[in-house]
């Protein structure tokens, strides 16, 4: 299928619910610690953006209570779907593209996808446009640029031909029109935006089983892709799926950066 969106995946594919399980696992803990920080409790309006899988909206769900409202958009739902009832409410809605889906949210938070976005100024922009004075936004996206190799410990032909295929990966995200160096960018154009108490941090998995889950799926979603685009044959990818299955890889991910600040 030819999406004009920019998004490389697609959310109906059975490696996609892989790749938000993994995600959950290994992003979960610190976004839901910037949340807590943030204060989201009873009665919080929120939109999550991008929302993908089903962690983070339910998380929130359970935060806000019965008065409280989670609105929460993708160009694919047919993930988060499974978790539309109230206070969430699922849209099909394309954050570059589209006008918010509310007004005076008390919280906006995107993780892994303004990297993704053509137009992620416009998307940045509605998301700020959408808070209410006072309202705190939680921007988190990747900077593959800042560590692109997925074995930062390139000591043998597997960690190689890993990292070949992760270079593969980021050029068809980069054909895409995905800004690599995308999270360091973040804390700067939350403050142009008008935001106000800007912080931002990273988190940078170095190995875990969560990471070879994350590739796996990944690779195996993105094979025909990285062969017809002449990035990766497919005798490379079976000898790097049966490396990752072997667990002697160590295998990292990008670099994800943290932002938050308040509307004035
Ligand atoms: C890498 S996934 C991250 C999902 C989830 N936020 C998480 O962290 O687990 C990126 C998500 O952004 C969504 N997405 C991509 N482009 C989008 C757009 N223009 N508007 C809204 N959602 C978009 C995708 O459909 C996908 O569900």
């Amino acid at each position: 299928m030819t999406r004009t969106d920019g998004y490389l995946f697609d959310n109906r594919q059975t490696e996609a619910g892989e790749r938000f399980d993994a995600l959950a696992a290994l992003f979960d803990p610190t976004t839901f610690r910037h949340l807590e920080a943030l204060g989201v409790g009873p009665g919080w309006r929120c939109w999550e953006v991008g929302a993908g899988g089903t962690s983070v909206v339910s998380w929130l769900a359970k935060k806000v209570g019965p008065t409280g409202r989670v609105v929460a958009t993708d160009i694919d739902t047919s993930r988060v779907a499974a978790v539309a009832r109230p206070p969430v409410e699922v849209r099909v809605h394309d954050v570059g593209a589209q006008e918010p889906p509310g007004e005076e949210f008390d919280l906006v938070h995107a993780r892994l996808v303004l990297v993704h976005v053509p137009d992620r100024e416009r998307a940045l922009r509605s998301m700020v446009e959408a808070l209410r004075p006072g309202g705190r936004i939680l921007v988190e996206d990747a900077d593959p640029a800042l560590q692109p190799l997925i074995c930062p410990d390139e000591h043998g032909p597997e960690q190689h031909l890993a990292n070949r295929l992760r270079q593969g990966f980021r050029q068809l995200l980069a054909d895409r029109g995905a800004d690599l160096a995308y999270g360091r960018r973040l804390p700067r154009l939350l403050r142009e935006a008008g935001l106000r108490r800007v912080e931002a941090d990273a988190y940078f998995p170095v190995t875990s089983p969560a990471c070879a889950a994350l590739e796996s799926a990944t690779i195996r979603q993105l094979r025909d892709q990285l062969v017809a685009a002449g990035l990766a044959t497919d005798q490379d990818i079976d000898r790097h799926l049966a490396n990752v299955t072997s667990g002697g890889l160590d295998l990292a991910t990008a670099p994800m950066i943290s932002a938050w600040g308040r509307k004035a």
